[in-house]
């Protein structure tokens, strides 16, 4: 009988994969979850739903990260670096994926982690994880971005590092999302889309583009296109939103902090960024679960929504190349998942009454 052969398996984290790339010396003690190195799934369903057989679609899927999320990324890079410069504590304002993040992370080199959460927001498997991964949570009376701007205010004043995207580590981190997907493809896409809630990840998209290119490492730069929830988007209405809100909690963001970075990336890219209603947003998130077999969260689902709201109006050319970044695990908001009128109810352990529920479903 062959032997079957023994594939060596290593996986790295985002640091050691790009560290050329990255602020990173021979000094900085690498804290990692072998994050990063996430599949690009080929739509099976998109093309077909909206009638166009000549653009290849593809899910870049953050939720197989190691927390669910794209987060864990810039944190690798936030963290290590925070332990290199001597720091004991860490802090983040959230809507709950960064929170969820950080404290993995500071667990594994003894940080303290505070998170600051917006009361009543936040989906219940990011809180959990927060908690369960040791960091001291506190829940704030209001939005994101009040907890955001006491965030700023404390590490100011105090010893403890932030590491919301405001520190510039986490865009390092998050870039490398970016070279992978030029890895995996030859070169870049033709069109990038993206969630935009406080716009670190659209800015560290366009740099890590950006940078491969000037390397020889792509050839062609992508167009940006970011999505925000309607409740939310501040940044297609060009004005702050106080009240926020949307059911996409993660991107419930009504100031965003990279702001700037955003608009860069739609304008030097010739991107745009648009909004999507929670209802798009919905039927997106359930159509990608069902048809795609891609569990990934509602902000996630907003890159989908926009995708078919732009292809309506025949946005994208033929023969191109779509990336959709789906950012987390649909795992983490069970609540939301679970509000569709999905019969939970048991029924009698009989043949009659489970093979009328089958005939009952074919209606
Ligand atoms: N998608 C998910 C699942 C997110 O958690 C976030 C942001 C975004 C998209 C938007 O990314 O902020 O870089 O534009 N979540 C942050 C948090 C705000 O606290 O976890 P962004």
């Amino acid at each position: 009988m062959r032997r079957l052969k023994k594939v060596p398996v290593k996986k790295i984290g985002i640091i050691e994969r790009y560290e050329e790339f990255l602020p990173v010396s021979k000094k900085t003690p690498i804290i990692s979850l072998n994050e990063g190195n996430t599949p690009l799934i080929l739509s099976e369903a998109l093309g077909t739903l909206m009638g166009v057989k000549n653009l290849r679609i593809y899910f870049k899927f953050e939720g197989l990260n190691p927390t669910g999320s794209f987060k864990d990324r810039g944190m690798t890079m936030a963290v290590s670096k925070a332990l290199e410069e001597g720091a004991t504590a860490i802090m983040c304002a959230s809507t709950g994926n960064t929170s969820a993040s950080a404290a993995a992370y500071a667990s594994r080199c003894k940080m303290k982690c505070y998170v600051l959460i917006p009361e009543g927001k936040i989906a219940k498997g990011k809180l959990l994880q927060a908690f369960r991964y040791g960091a001291q949570v506190i829940i704030v009376k209001g939005n994101f971005d009040k907890a955001l701007e006491l965030v700023k205010t404390i590490t100011a004043t105090h010893p403890i590092q932030i590491v919301n995207s405001v520190n510039p580590f986490r865009i390092e981190g998050q870039k490398t999302a970016a070279f992978e997907i030029c890895d995996d493809l030859g070169d870049a896409p033709d069109y990038h889309i993206i969630p935009v809630g406080n716009a670190g990840n659209i800015t560290a998209y366009w740099k890590g583009y950006k940078e491969y290119r000037k390397h020889g490492l792509s050839k062609k730069l992508p167009k940006m296109i970011g999505f925000q929830a309607a409740g939310a988007a501040p940044i297609v209405l060009n004005h702050v939103v106080e009240y926020p809100e949307t059911i996409a909690t993660a991107i419930r963001i009504g100031n965003p902090a990279s702001w700037q970075g955003a608009i860069e990336a739609r304008d030097e890219s010739g991107g745009l960024i648009d909004s999507v209603t929670d209802d798009e947003i919905s039927w997106a998130y359930r159509f990608l679960a069902e048809r795609e077999g891609v569990f990934s969260e509602p902000a996630s689902a907003a890159t989908v929504a926009g995708l078919i709201k732009l292809a309506k109006k025949k946005y994208f050319k033929p023969k191109t190349k779509i990336v959709c970044t789906l950012t987390g695990s649909g795992l983490k908001d069970p609540e939301f998942g679970l509000s569709f009128n999905d019969r939970i109810e048991a029924v009698e352990p009989t043949m009659k009454s489970v093979l009328n529920l089958i005939e009952a479903g074919k209606s």
